[in-house]
């Protein structure tokens, strides 16, 4: 394992990210947490994150110089580097140089480990106030900018690495370049990490916990609860019970897709709960926003609790159901505090919520994964590309994508203008670009068109496709205008009292995804 030790502000889960691309396992640890129990962990190189703090800071993090002491490769980026170089020796001025952004980077030294084979001028991603003018005794000076005389260094007998700048970030242009040269070529890590192991590894803990037992797992028809599923569903067979709430806000062809395609790739159990006309009742004559998503929330916890109360009863006997599967992931883990398994819960996250009384192990397949290498496991299990590849969907579906209120004949409505937007987006080769596109139906207003020589007064369709790497912000996508054309031709022409359709050029912040 590479440990990444976090200085907090998000930088950390990048780095891990990153790290994995190179296909070498990375787990990410607080910076609180003893350096003797990081060594005891055996870690084949320890990279120190970016943080918000300045090493003068009165009570900023520090690390015990032990951690450069013992022989482990090291890597600090940013705060990592700084803290590094003062815990060494160097020396780091509070000089009032600020560098943010895109900054060029002048490499000093050919031949340097980390640098080797990359060009003298970079474009690297800079964020400090600090900045260090004296490495260690023993470092050499590997690069600088126009501001920053010491922006890397490197003792490559003693395995230590930093740069001043975030090579996990984008826009650091030979970023991924300069990790992997440090774990294959300063930590000589091979690469050979894949997500292979993660599925072995898992279906053997997962049948040595499950023993006879058995265990349900709600789905959502999202990625996450698909994949665990299935990696449960190859580990104990039919010891597994699937429940799927059919609440008639999903889009076209998706139920159907988990009652046919998920079954056929994984023959898994599955309990589908038409809880259509369920919803349709709740949801009549209400249109606020939260309103809509409390109600969802509600009535789901409802129906699923019912339908795992069905599955419980038919199963008492000699196999209980005393297990849970749930899709967490490893940034949840990460951001819910992190550490090491909670085994015994009273589960109201992710599924939906539980009975009070109904206490379940939880089985998290994924918890040490991201995202994209959950997607990664499910095609190794064979799961259908439209499931693995399929883009972020709300759990309230398309309730929260009518703006007023929620009538069969408006879900319909929606749910042809959306299957015409995904087909296009799919035909134009456009799904990975795009993070997701949601589809939006103004119920509530209306405007005047001109179609077959007749005048019609129908409703606006709004397109919203954004681009973004994890949706806490996002970005219009830039879309070629011949596909909009496509889609705004289509869905005038097939979808009924539908004469407009308008494109959200919108950023988040200030704008959320979705409309609701
Ligand atoms: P917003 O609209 O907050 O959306 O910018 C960010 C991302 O979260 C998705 N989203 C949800 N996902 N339950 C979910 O499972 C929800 O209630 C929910 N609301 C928003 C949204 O599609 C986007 O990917």
């Amino acid at each position: 394992v590479v440990l990444v030790v976090d200085f907090g502000a998000q930088y950390a889960q990048l780095i891990a990210r990153r790290v994995r691309e190179a296909r070498v396992y990375s787990e990410i640890v607080p910076s609180t947490m003893p350096v003797a129990e990081m060594l005891a962990r055996n870690p084949k190189a320890i990279i120190l994150s970016g943080g918000p703090s300045s090493v003068y800071e009165e009570g900023a993090p520090r690390l015990d110089r032990a951690l450069f002491e013992a022989g482990v490769p090291v890597f600090g980026m940013c705060y990592g580097f700084q803290l590094m170089a003062t815990t060494l020796g160097g020396t780091v001025d509070n000089t009032g140089a600020r560098e943010y952004g895109r900054t060029p980077l002048h490499v000093s030294k050919s031949g340097s480990t980390l640098f080797e084979g990359t060009p003298a001028e970079q474009s690297v991603w800079m964020s400090h106030g600090d900045a260090c003018s004296a490495a260690p005794e023993g470092f050499t000076v590997t690069a600088s900018t126009d501001v920053v005389p010491v922006a890397a260094f490197e003792n490559d007998e003693k395995k230590l690495y930093g740069v001043q700048y975030h090579p996990e970030v984008m826009h650091s242009t030979h970023g991924q370049q300069i990790l992997e040269h440090f774990l294959y070529r300063g930590a000589g890590i091979e690469p050979s990490w894949t997500t292979g192991n993660v599925i072995d590894e898992q279906v053997a803990a997962i049948r040595e916990q499950v023993g006879d037992k058995r265990a349900i797992c709600g789905l959502s028809g999202g990625v996450d609860s698909a994949v665990a599923a299935a990696l449960v569903q190859r580990a104990i067979g039919d010891q597994l019970t699937c429940v799927y709430v059919d609440h008639g806000l999903m889009r076209k062809g998706e139920t159907e897709q988990v009652e046919k395609d998920f079954v056929a790739a994984t023959g898994v159990q599955l309990k589908v709960v038409d809880a259509q006309e369920r919803f349709l009742d709740a949801l009549a004559g209400v249109t606020d926003p939260e309103e809509k998503r409390k109600i969802i929330g509600r009535e789901f916890i409802r129906v699923f609790e019912q339908a795992q109360a069905e599955i419980i009863a038919e199963a008492s006997g000699d196999q209980p159901v005393e297990f849970l599967v749930q899709g967490t992931l490893y940034p949840d883990v990460v951001e819910s505090g992190g550490g090491t398994g909670t085994a015994n819960i009273k589960s109201h996250h992710n599924v939906g919520g539980l009975p009070e009384d109904l206490e379940f192990k939880l089985i998290e397949p994924l918890r040490k994964l991201f995202k994209d290498e959950v997607r990664m496991v499910g095609q190794e299990l064979g799961l259908p590309e439209e499931i693995v590849q399929r883009q972020p969907f709300p759990g309230p579906g398309l309730g929260i994508r009518i703006v007023g209120e929620v009538t069969k004949e408006r879900l319909d409505l929606l749910r042809e203008a959306d299957a015409i937007a995904r087909e296009e987006l799919t035909a134009a080769g456009l799904d990975r670009d795009i993070w997701q596109c949601p589809v939006v139906l103004l119920a509530d207003v209306r405007s005047v068109g001109v179609q077959g020589d007749g005048r019609t007064y129908g409703h606006p369709i709004v397109l919203r496709p954004v681009s973004s790497e994890d949706a806490m912000t996002a970005d219009w996508t830039r879309m070629p205008y011949d596909v909009l054309a496509r889609i705004s031709t289509r869905i005038t022409n097939e979808v009924k009292d539908v004469n407009r359709v308008v494109l959200d050029v919108t950023s988040k912040p200030p704008g959320t995804i979705e409309w609701e």
